[in-house]
């Protein structure tokens, strides 16, 4: 079979889709979690489509997975009551609980979702196509994630449990929750970036309200008697429907303090003016990327190419993180596109079960025509397709394509493709991709390719001021997850890792008194008896006994 012929017949009929993995029948979720109980939804819902298309009677369609609640402003609502209400403007049982209660909550959660593993991967798998391999990698590092975050939190509790004295004051300095969270994930990651802002979020004490991403929503289904099993009423609440519709109305009662979304500048923009008071918001944002990776002439192209194969195409390109476009040294560039060209035609494409594959169908309704028109318009530009079949579509299928030498006047060199589209271009003087970051509205990473150690230093020092991540060698990424995983300009607001998420979603807060004898005996009483969780049960300095 030829290359287009195995790319039209990339989808499977259904008698060929294995009984391990098949999806089991549509699932029609009308469940929502509000006040820790699963409400049953009778209204409107919406039918999810697979990107994965399979043959029938000789039709190829996206399959049918199921259907989702499409809940009005009066439940999104009735969530933030909820959530509201746990918190109690900070006096609910959730927020004034000890962290050792919230810990044991959190560790209940986490063994209730480790249970779930089989079916959140098969929804990864279903929902945005994503390989058998990173669905079970995603699930797994969420779960790592998680305990991470535990032993992060204790280790935090034990920094922090002691009081300080000086200038003749003595305080106890800890982190207090922020209020009531909203939370959104996106569909790339759709477990995994929904839980490392929700989870943290909860275990710092803020109660929250969760809208699964657009397409990653039946996944989160199995983990929502965990939620209500787990946490007490109200102290996290699950709503679904259209966020235009439902988010606006929870933004605009000026009742959410601390806004968790990762998605488009354009939607968080949006979000945060709906806000009436927004110096009252704090903003946990991941937004838009365009990395690029610098090939120098110094390069190991082995590396390089390997490193840049990985980066833009892992996940068919679809990861924030992605390098999405390549700058080569023109006395490397040939050599450089014939071998990249040579490994992209390597990679194995097809169904996200298959084993090894890594090319897939693209869940966004539209991409792959959206795509093949920037790909187009990079060819008449005088770009040229370098790989064979590359931006050829079927149904939801786009081979990946590689273009060379892509011109600054297209979209694919500004715009963020999100998807298997590698814009290439060479340059003469470094000079010129050192410009384009400088230019750019994102503020990420960036991808560094050489050996020379002078070389390389002279442009580390600038761009380490344009991006957050400067990486050596090696493809950009968000892990491993103790690293601070942030952006400038239009990237990120906040900064998420294991320890840094412990940080954005809580506010010192401290207890202090002028080191009086009677105050020093009221604190030591406090402590000694327990009264208060905020004040450290652990054994105090003497300055206060
Ligand atoms: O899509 C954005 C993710 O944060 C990227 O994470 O680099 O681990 O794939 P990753």
């Amino acid at each position: 079979m030829d290359l287009m012929e195995r790319i039209e017949s990339v989808f499977p009929r259904e008698t060929e889709i294995p009984a391990a993995y098949a999806w089991p029948s549509p699932m029609d979720q009308r469940e929502y979690l509000i006040q820790g109980k699963l409400h049953l939804w009778e209204g409107l819902q919406r039918e999810i489509y697979s990107p994965v298309c399979v043959e029938r009677n000789g039709e190829l369609s996206q399959h049918l997975l199921g259907s989702m609640p499409m809940l009005t402003e009066k439940e999104a609502l009735l969530a933030l009551d909820a959530a509201c209400q746990a918190y109690d403007r900070g006096n609910g049982a959730w927020p004034t609980m000890s962290v050792e209660d919230r810990i044991r909550h959190v560790e209940t959660f986490i063994e209730a979702v480790k249970e779930k593993r089989n079916d959140v991967v098969l929804g990864l798998v279903w929902e945005i196509g994503k390989t058998l391999t990173d669905s079970e990698k995603e699930f797994d590092r969420t779960v790592d994630y998680l305990l991470k975050t535990v032993d992060a939190l204790k280790d935090l509790e034990r920094a922090s449990s002691g009081f300080a004295a000086e200038g003749g004051v003595v305080g106890q300095i800890r982190r207090a929750p922020l209020g009531v969270t909203l939370c959104m994930g996106p569909f790339n990651y759709p477990l995994n970036e929904t839980f490392t802002t929700l989870i943290p979020s909860l275990i710092m004490g803020n109660c929250a309200v969760f809208k699964p991403a657009k397409m990653g929503a039946l996944l989160l289904r199995p983990l929502l008697e965990a939620f209500r099993d787990c946490f007490p009423p109200g102290v996290v609440n699950a709503i679904y429907g259209d966020g235009g519709r439902i988010i606006g109305p929870i933004m605009e009662t000026g009742r959410v303090d601390c806004l968790a979304f990762i998605g488009s500048t354009r939607v968080a923009d949006l979000l945060k003016k709906q806000h009436p008071q927004p110096h009252r918001l704090r903003s946990v944002l991941g937004l838009g990327a365009k990395n690029a990776g610098i090939v120098l002439p110094s390069a190991d192209l082995d590396v390089a190419v390997r490193e840049c194969v990985l980066g833009s195409l892992s996940f068919n390109g679809q990861r924030c993180t992605a390098l999405k476009i390549l700058f080569v040294h023109r006395d490397v560039a040939d050599e450089f596109v014939s071998r990249f060209v040579s490994q992209v035609e390597d990679l194995p494409f097809g169904m996200p079960w298959e084993d090894r594959v890594q090319i897939t169908p693209l869940p966004e309704t539209g991409k792959p025509r959206e795509l093949a028109e920037w790909v187009e318009e990079a060819e008449d530009a005088g770009a040229k397709v370098v790989n064979a079949c590359g931006g050829i579509r079927h149904y939801t299928y786009l081979h990946p394509a590689v273009l060379y030498p892509v011109p600054p006047c297209t979209r694919i060199y500004h715009n963020e493709q999100f998807g298997p589209v590698v814009p290439i271009s060479s340059f003469s003087d470094i000079e010129e991709p050192i410009r384009y970051i400088l230019d750019s509205p994102y503020g990420q990473q960036v991808s560094l390719f050489g050996t020379d150690s002078k070389e390389l230093s002279r442009w580390i020092d600038p761009l380490v001021n344009q991006v957050c991540r400067v990486n050596i060698n090696s493809q950009c990424q968000r892990g491993p997850d103790s690293f601070p995983f942030t952006g400038r300009k239009d990237s990120a607001e906040g900064t998420l890792s294991v320890s840094d998420a412990l940080r954005v979603f809580s506010i010192e807060a401290l207890v202090a008194a002028k080191e009086t004898g009677q105050n020093k005996k009221i604190l030591g009483e406090i402590v000694k008896e327990g009264f208060s969780n905020f004040l450290s049960k652990d054994s105090p300095s003497t300055s206060i006994q």
